[in-house]
């Protein structure tokens, strides 16, 4: 049977939620991730360093006993952020902030409406080498919504990175062709994160055999042509540039399977395997580890985690549901079966 033994990973971008939701999800990340970097959309946002630490004790509260999982904080950024605000967080430990423009998915109506008001903030956090989380999508009803990703790297990315050259930014959740080259290219201050949706599906899981509430999530899944870009970003010549970011985003079966069913998929409890399918088929299974466990801690200047995670190449059956307070989570996969099974 074939094994394969890497550095234990961890998720640059995951959303635990709060209360109920938190204590039925972080325990999945627990068990297969050292560290995750926790998105900060909760209702109401985390804009101060207050709450982020306040979430952050009941991060740890929620986890299992023993556990040695690590969550890192950010800051959702709003038009009242201050660089006073970038100051403080930077002090308190806080390893970035999150920019989502207003509008653009879930829980983000106090997000940014004009990224060039914000500029004395981001010249704050360049300076203090605090890096910028984008969520990568401009919001004009116009614009579709398949290219949503394209024009932000257009309209605000390019005229971003030109007037702040050394500000540390990861593009979260790449689904296209230009963001990955956009990446590839752009200087070591430049990285993104990549889900496994998106490397496992392209937009024909949405909407082909009726329609797919389980595959929606922001951005949305894009044509083949991009995933194909995206599974050769992160095994190609700049693949450093890239990592591990789930973008696991739960939320209750009802209201997934509704008249507006919510943005999100679930993925992390079978992260690390759903990632291991997806290198396979791109032939890089040897570069897991480097994606999984390296490039991030690389980015963000820590070491990598120094136990490790064995994982086989046997099926791992996805059960219909896991509990969710006292509703039901459908998982990706759910009832299926997923090719690599991560060992205890
Ligand atoms: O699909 C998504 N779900 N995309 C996001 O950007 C947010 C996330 C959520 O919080 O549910
Ligand atoms: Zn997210």
């Amino acid at each position: 049977m074939q094994i394969l033994t890497i550095t234990r990973p961890d998720d640059w971008h995951l959303h635990v939620r709060d209360g109920a939701a938190l204590k039925a999800v972080v325990p999945f990340s627990a068990r297969q991730m050292g560290r995750a970097l926790i998105m900060p959309n909760l209702k109401p946002p985390v804009t101060t360093v207050a709450a982020a630490m306040a979430y952050r004790e009941r991060i740890l509260a929620a986890l299992p006993a023993n556990s040695h999982f690590q969550p890192l904080m950010t800051l959702y950024l709003t038009d009242q952020s201050t660089p006073a605000l970038i100051r403080e967080a930077k002090a308190a430990g806080i390893i970035a902030c999150k920019l989502y423009p207003a509008g653009a998915t879930t829980n983000s109506s106090s997000g940014v409406s004009d990224l060039w008001a914000l500029l004395p903030v981001l010249e704050t956090m360049a300076e203090l080498g605090l890096p910028l989380l984008v969520h990568g999508e401009v919001t004009h009803s116009e614009i579709d919504i398949f290219d949503r990703e394209a024009v932000f790297i257009d309209e605000l990315l390019q005229p971003l990175l030109q007037r702040l050259p050394s500000l540390k930014l990861v593009f979260e959740h790449i689904t296209t062709a230009e963001a990955a080259r956009l990446v590839a290219e752009a200087g070591e201050n430049i990285a993104a994160t990549v889900t496994p949706q998106h490397l496992l599906y392209n937009r024909n899981a949405l909407l082909v055999g009726g329609m797919q509430p389980h595959h929606y999530c922001l951005p949305v899944l894009k044509r083949e042509s991009h995933r194909q870009a995206l599974l050769q970003a992160v095994s190609g010549k700049q693949a450093h540039k890239f990592f591990l970011g789930t973008d696991s985003a739960p939320h209750a079966q009802t209201s997934k399977e509704s008249a507006c069913g919510c943005a999100g998929i679930f993925s992390a409890f079978a992260a690390i395997e759903l990632y291991a399918e997806a290198f396979e088929e791109a032939g890089a299974l040897d570069k897991l580890q480097a994606f999984a466990a390296e490039n991030g801690p690389l980015f963000y200047g820590l070491t990598p985690n120094t136990d490790k995670i064995t994982l086989v190449k046997s099926n791992r059956t996805i059960p219909p549901y896991f509990s969710y307070g006292h509703e039901r989570l459908i998982p990706l996969r759910a009832n299926g079966t997923i090719g690599w099974t991560m060992l205890e």
